[in-house]
């Protein structure tokens, strides 16, 4: 690549940079806020007065979104607004932007893991805004996740669902899917598990409020599942966990122990098309999966016993390879988008 091109580049990152945080701060500020519901173009003074803020920062704000071809301005460059049928894509794309916005606070804790000897990682739950990030990706359409990660490739699982199996999550964060197909299915009955104590405290929470007895919350590492549960589970579910744990093939491999003969193991996940760096230049989310993997997988595998630091971006050879390395055939490997998750992927496997 000669010199001026590669200059090119980096002004492009740099100047990608600037708009991200200048998005940022007009997301939080309520700046954006007249600009995600339908309206006609505005001028400053207008939008000063729908958002209470100040004109002058305003002007500057609108400088850097506008020369980023992020927020349209009339011909005269005095009306300011988002085209009608590009608003939806601005919206889903915020999303993204407050994982760069998590990432980005985890800066300091990076560089002292980064240090040889600096910690090895650290607990993503241990760190502020976490908890509020997962309650902001809850906010999904609960039809179509249940019915991707649950229904498509098996269909009888809500048959069964419907009459009463024993279903566990492991790794469950906010439990949220599994929540509600415990409200939804209440002859079934339901375990989320999950190391961390905060995590339990918030899920049991949830439980007391909706109400439900099918469900239970428990405080496990998933290294050592309870030898009490071998062989009692139709359906063991694990979503965007697999690459967080210190050791996923053992954990793998203590799923199936858990699973009833024909029990079925669902495993839902981040890859990312190649399986080295070069490949992955060819995919678009690339730069955004590895720091949010740099940020939150791979310390909080690492600060794990044994932990080998798999994080979200290891691709597709090393999560095959985890599964077959548990024993348990696989018989369908789905890859889609959800929201504002990118690049999922899941594994269905039947023991
Ligand atoms: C990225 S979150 C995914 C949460 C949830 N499944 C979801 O889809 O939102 C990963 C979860 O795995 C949990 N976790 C990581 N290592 C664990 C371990 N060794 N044992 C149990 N849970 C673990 C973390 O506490 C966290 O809640």
């Amino acid at each position: 690549m000669a010199a001026c091109e590669y200059e090119v580049r980096l002004s492009g990152c740099l100047n990608g940079a600037a708009a991200c945080l200048a998005l940022s701060i007009a997301r939080e500020s309520g700046l954006l806020r007249v600009f995600m519901e339908p309206h006609e173009p505005m001028t400053i003074p207008e939008i000063a007065s729908k958002t209470n803020l100040k004109e002058r920062y305003i002007q500057e704000l609108l400088g850097c979104l506008v020369t980023s071809n992020i927020i349209e301005v009339d011909k005269t460059s005095v009306k300011y607004f988002v085209p009608d049928e590009l608003r939806s894509t601005l919206c889903g794309k915020l999303d993204s932007l407050e994982l760069l916005d998590y990432a980005s606070a985890r800066k300091e804790d990076v560089k002292a893991c980064l240090a040889i000897a600096g910690p090895n990682g650290f607990m993503a739950q241990t760190k502020p805004g976490y908890a509020d990030l997962q309650k902001k990706f809850r906010c999904i359409d609960m039809d179509i996740v249940i019915q991707e990660e649950f229904f498509h490739h098996t269909p009888d699982i809500k048959r069964k669902l419907e009459r009463g199996i024993n279903v566990l999550e492991i790794g469950c964060g906010l439990a949220s899917v599994i929540i509600e197909l415990a409200s939804r299915y209440p002859n079934s009955r339901f375990i989320a598990c999950d190391y961390s104590a905060k995590v339990i405290s918030n899920v049991t929470k949830t439980i007391k409020q909706r109400g439900l007895k099918n469900i239970k919350a428990k405080k496990v590492d998933l290294h050592h599942l309870p030898n009490k549960w071998a062989g009692r589970f139709d359906v063991a579910y694990i979503r965007y966990a697999l690459h967080d744990l210190g050791q996923p093939v053992r954990t793998a491999t203590e799923m199936v122990k858990e699973l009833k003969d024909g029990g079925v193991m669902l495993v839902v996940e981040i890859f990312l098309k190649g399986d080295n760096h070069r490949e992955n230049k060819e995919e678009p989310n690339a730069p955004l999966l590895f720091m949010l993997s740099a940020s939150v997988c791979v310390p909080e595998s690492l600060c794990q016993k044994g932990g080998i630091g798999l994080g979200s971006t290891s691709g597709m050879k090393s999560l095959k390879n985890i599964i077959y390395q548990s024993g348990i055939p696989v018989y369908n490997i789905r890859a889609y988008e959800l929201g504002a998750i990118p690049n999922s992927c899941k594994f269905v496997c039947r023991k």
